[in-house]
């Protein structure tokens, strides 16, 4: 149901998106308004639907949808809202209606020749009704006695005054006693006053106990034959709810993104702007100092631009210091020693991973007085590979960059536990890699306790001082760094074997639509 009760008969219409208020689309429904049209008939001056309800042994939001759908007809009844108030016993109210109130049974339950103290407490009762036995003086307590205090009778017989009131009030007779009397009674959680809402309802103008159905739609049939100058139509209902519009999906990986995203704040870690797919392979591969034979650059790997084919806009000092420590080295470094040509640099590519975001954002801090900082990244990347059950031409990366003086691979480490204790990983194990911008480089793994096996969640290491002193990033600042797929864990997450299940002209909406929202440590 939608709303309060009210609406038992209005859902109907509201899901077939017409609104007419209907009637009659259910047996029983039926039943009770020509019941309930019957008992009017009967009344003089109306009826209350309360007690409508409990003559007909319904509940009563079923009257008052059998109302509702009675107004809608026109002025076959009319009904008046009115709220009355009335006592009802609480639970614990109808069990002393039955049993006696705790005082009376504390009476009964001592002999002429008293009884232990101790052993009243026992009781359930015994307590509450010890201390109210006693304000009434049925009761006294004998402390003198050997073997502890002991309870005695100090009346003959007592009036259960509390079990009366409350069985007068359970007959429905409770005008018999005065409003402190009851207010009493409510403090003690006996009795609770409730408020009914209950439709006064009586004839109408046009009121008959045989209604005819409405018509709720004016058919061909109906013009052709001119049937419909005698036909009722149901007017149409403007107040109904319409069927509510489907509102948007989050993509399984923008729900996986999220929780990304929420353990990189919670690290103090601030996001990059990754906003350009297109990137030129000076950001791409020679500011992170891949030297420009490098087989991932080749048209394996890499998507080329035609239109605009090259970039023009560089740092030129900084393009300068790329150029020499590649071709010649510097800095302490050899360089690679072959010819670094600008042509190469200059040709525009889909950036191949978020490195070339961070390797940006680190030119950018270098150019000011240098600071700390925690930066991260999740966005689309692109290579040209040969497409599988895992692998397509385009996929996410996260990345996190932390740049300060002095940090460690150990510093590495111990960021990536925490980064992965997040994520619910524990286990972790590095293993030697090579990347041409880090020295060293490490491959994460991850026990993995479905396939007992220890997984591949990331790849990570300490950017070259080959990248970041042609930067002009202070010497004796290191920036250690880490990326994984959004992929991977997400089809984990949300058990997908198939890529094209997750992404691209394949994926079936209403995956999109039924998968819950992902909690990454769960
Ligand atoms: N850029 C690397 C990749 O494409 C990931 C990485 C990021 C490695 C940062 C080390 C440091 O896989």
């Amino acid at each position: 149901m939608r709303q309060g009760g009210n609406e038992v008969f209005w859902e109907l219409d509201v899901t077939s998106g017409l609104s007419r208020a209907s009637y009659g689309s259910n047996m029983a429904d039926t039943g009770v308004v020509e019941a309930l049209l019957r008992l009017v008939e009967k009344a003089d001056d109306g009826v209350d639907s309360v007690q409508v309800a409990s003559r007909l042994g319904v509940d009563h939001q079923v009257v008052v949808g059998a109302v509702k759908s009675l107004q809608a007809l026109g002025d076959v009844i009319s009904a008046d809202l009115c709220s009355s108030k009335h006592w009802e016993l609480t639970e614990e109210g109808t069990e002393i209606a039955e049993q006696g109130s705790h005082e009376a049974r504390v009476f009964s339950s001592i002999p002429l020749e008293g009884l232990v103290q101790s052993e009243l407490m026992k009781l359930s009762f015994g307590k509450i009704g010890f201390s109210k036995a006693m304000s009434n003086k049925w009761i006294r307590v004998d402390k003198t006695h050997e073997g502890g205090p002991r309870i005695f009778r100090t009346v003959d017989s007592i009036v259960d005054q509390v079990q009366e009131k409350l069985l007068l009030l359970q007959k429905g007779s409770g005008s018999e006693l005065e409003e402190k009397e009851k207010n009493e009674l409510k403090k003690r959680k006996l009795l609770s006053e409730v408020t009914v809402k209950s439709y006064w309802i009586t004839k109408g103008s046009s009121f008959s106990t045989t209604i005819t159905k409405q018509e709720t739609e004016l058919t061909p049939e109906m013009m052709a034959n001119g049937s419909w100058k005698e036909k009722k139509f149901k007017p149409y209902n403007f107040e109904a709810m319409g069927v509510a519009p489907d509102s948007g999906h989050l993509h399984p990986l923008m729900k996986v993104r999220t929780q990304f995203r929420q353990i990189f704040l919670e690290m103090g870690f601030t996001e990059m702007p990754t906003n350009n797919f297109i990137e030129s392979s000076f950001w791409n591969f020679d500011s992170l100092f891949q030297p420009q034979q490098h087989p991932a650059r080749d048209q394996h790997d890499t998507f080329f631009l035609s239109d605009p084919a090259l970039a023009h806009e560089f740092p030129q000092e900084y393009l300068q210091r790329v150029k020499k420590v590649h071709s010649e080295g510097g800095f302490g470094s050899q360089g690679y020693k072959y010819d670094w040509k600008i042509e190469e640099a200059q040709k525009n590519i889909l950036r191949t991973h978020t490195t070339a975001v961070s390797a940006r954002m680190l030119y950018k801090l270098a150019q000011q007085k240098f600071t700390p900082v925690k930066y991260f990244s999740i966005d689309r990347v692109f290579r040209n590979e040969t497409l599988d059950a895992t692998h397509l031409a385009e996929f996410h990366q996260i990345e996190g960059v932390v740049a300060d003086y002095g940090l460690t691979l150990g510093d590495l480490m111990g960021i990536l536990h925490q980064f992965f204790t997040k994520l619910g990983i524990t286990k972790l194990r590095f293993k030697p890699a090579y990347n041409p911008y880090t020295e060293p480089s490490m491959e994460v793994f991850s026990y993995h306790e479905g396939l007992k096996k220890w997984v591949e969640v990331g790849n990570s290491g300490i950017f070259r001082p080959e990248m970041l002193l042609p930067m002009g990033l202070p010497e004796g600042v290191s920036v250690i760094a880490w990326g994984l797929s959004l992929e991977r864990p997400t089809m984990i997450k949300y058990g997908i074997n198939n890529i094209r299940e997750l992404v691209g002209h394949k994926v079936n909406l209403q995956m999109v639509y039924d998968s819950p929202i992902c909690r990454l440590d769960s």
